[in-house]
């Protein structure tokens, strides 16, 4: 077995360097998978953790180059849910067995911080765990919806590279984010971060840099896809198809970040008809299948492409439950939050 490899797998630890020129060598792409696979199933277990994603409103104030939503995007049909609708769909949602919702949508200020709160009550009384994914707020709001019960909070770094990222995110500030960060998790959120892999000006350098990131943030959970180019965006003649970089950074991440969530994102499912299963398959233990009703999917379109916008939560829960099976493995029945490994220490104090 390749030298690094090995050490990953057994010291879940890697420089810089040793990072780089893994992601360098695609003849070992395979092996890196397999090594992920062995630590996700010493690590978490077989069980893949379902988390239900309703996208509530495609209004968003920013203007991320590579998304969607972004405000100047004037060829989507915008929506958002009021408030009693989006409890109707959690409603549903739980009828389906799922234990974690994640409400997620763009930076939208019609939710007020009362809104918020009021919808996070309504989702905590069904008894689920609950996930916000709501963008960058002020830390007393952050602070008012873990009061409310918020259990996790995802927001992607999206690329360490500070000036990449401003390039990307035009009036937003990288240091912000990082903050943003900071204090998701000293609020006692499971933090959620992640990136996408292909963007324009992105090196081999930078994708090492944000696995080294998401070790030193403390992330409970990493989300990783490929960027999509969107054809109603500034980025729209940019190439697509980093799927197999996407994946190994993915499995880079599971060997240095042993005991996390990894979710088998549906970017890399939109590249891959098998995206999501060999994901699973390379270091993933997480899926979240859509259950927005309605035609309101097909409007959340980050990039074309993606899939199930034609398909409803009852079909999307038995499709992906399906799948899970096919590959020997199995629907947790638990909320699936992190099982801090003891052997392990992160940042400082571990987690006995
Ligand atoms: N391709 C892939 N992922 C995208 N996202 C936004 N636009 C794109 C795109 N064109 C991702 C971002 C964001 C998440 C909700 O969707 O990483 O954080
Ligand atoms: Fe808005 Fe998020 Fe899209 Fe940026 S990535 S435009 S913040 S929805
Ligand atoms: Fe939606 Fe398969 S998960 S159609």
């Amino acid at each position: 077995m390749n030298e690094l490899i090995k050490k990953a797998e057994e010291t879940h630890n890697l420089s810089k360097e040793e990072l780089v020129t893994l992601l360098k060598d695609d003849s070992l792409n395979q092996e890196i998978f397999h090594a992920a696979n062995r630590v996700r199933h010493k690590y978490v277990g077989d069980e893949v953790h379902l988390r239900g994603l309703i996208e509530f409103s495609n209004i968003c104030k920013q203007n991320c180059l590579y998304c969607g939503l972004r405000r100047d995007n004037d060829q989507i049909t915008r929506y958002r849910l009021e408030i009693d609708k989006a409890i109707d769909f959690a409603e549903k949602a739980n009828s389906y067995g799922y234990k974690t919702l994640v409400l997620q949508s763009g930076e939208d200020s019609f939710y007020t911080v009362d809104k918020m709160k009021h919808l996070i009550g309504k989702i905590k009384s069904l008894d689920l765990a609950l996930t916000l994914s709501i963008g960058e707020k002020a830390r007393e709001e952050y602070e008012e919806y873990r009061k409310a019960g918020a259990d996790r909070y995802l927001l992607r770094i999206e690329t360490t590279d500070k000036k990449l990222y401003e390039q990307l995110n035009p009036g937003m500030s990288f240091d912000n984010r990082v903050k943003c960060l900071k204090e998701i998790k000293e609020l006692g959120y499971e933090l959620g971060t992640g990136c996408m892999v292909g963007l324009p000006g992105q090196s081999i350098e930078f994708l090492a840099d944000d696995i080294l990131f998401f070790k030193e943030i403390g992330a409970d959970m990493i989300g990783i896809g490929p960027f999509i180019p969107n054809h109603n965006t500034p980025l729209k003649d940019t190439e697509s198809g980093a799927f197999e970089m996407s994946l190994k950074v993915m499995a880079l991440t599971r060997l240095l970040l042993p005991d996390i969530n990894i979710p088998a994102t549906t970017a890399m499912e939109t590249l891959n008809l098998k995206g999501r299963l060999i994901a699973l398959q390379s270091g993933a233990n997480v899926a979240m299948p859509n259950v927005t009703e309605g035609e309101y999917r097909k409007y959340y379109e980050l990039y074309q492409g993606k899939i199930c916008v034609n398909d409803t939560p009852a079909h999307c829960r038995s499709c992906i439950t399906g799948q899970i099976n096919s590959i020997g493995r199995t629907v947790s029945e638990e909320y699936g939050f992190r099982k801090k490994s003891c052997s392990y220490d992160y940042n400082s104090g571990g987690c006995c």
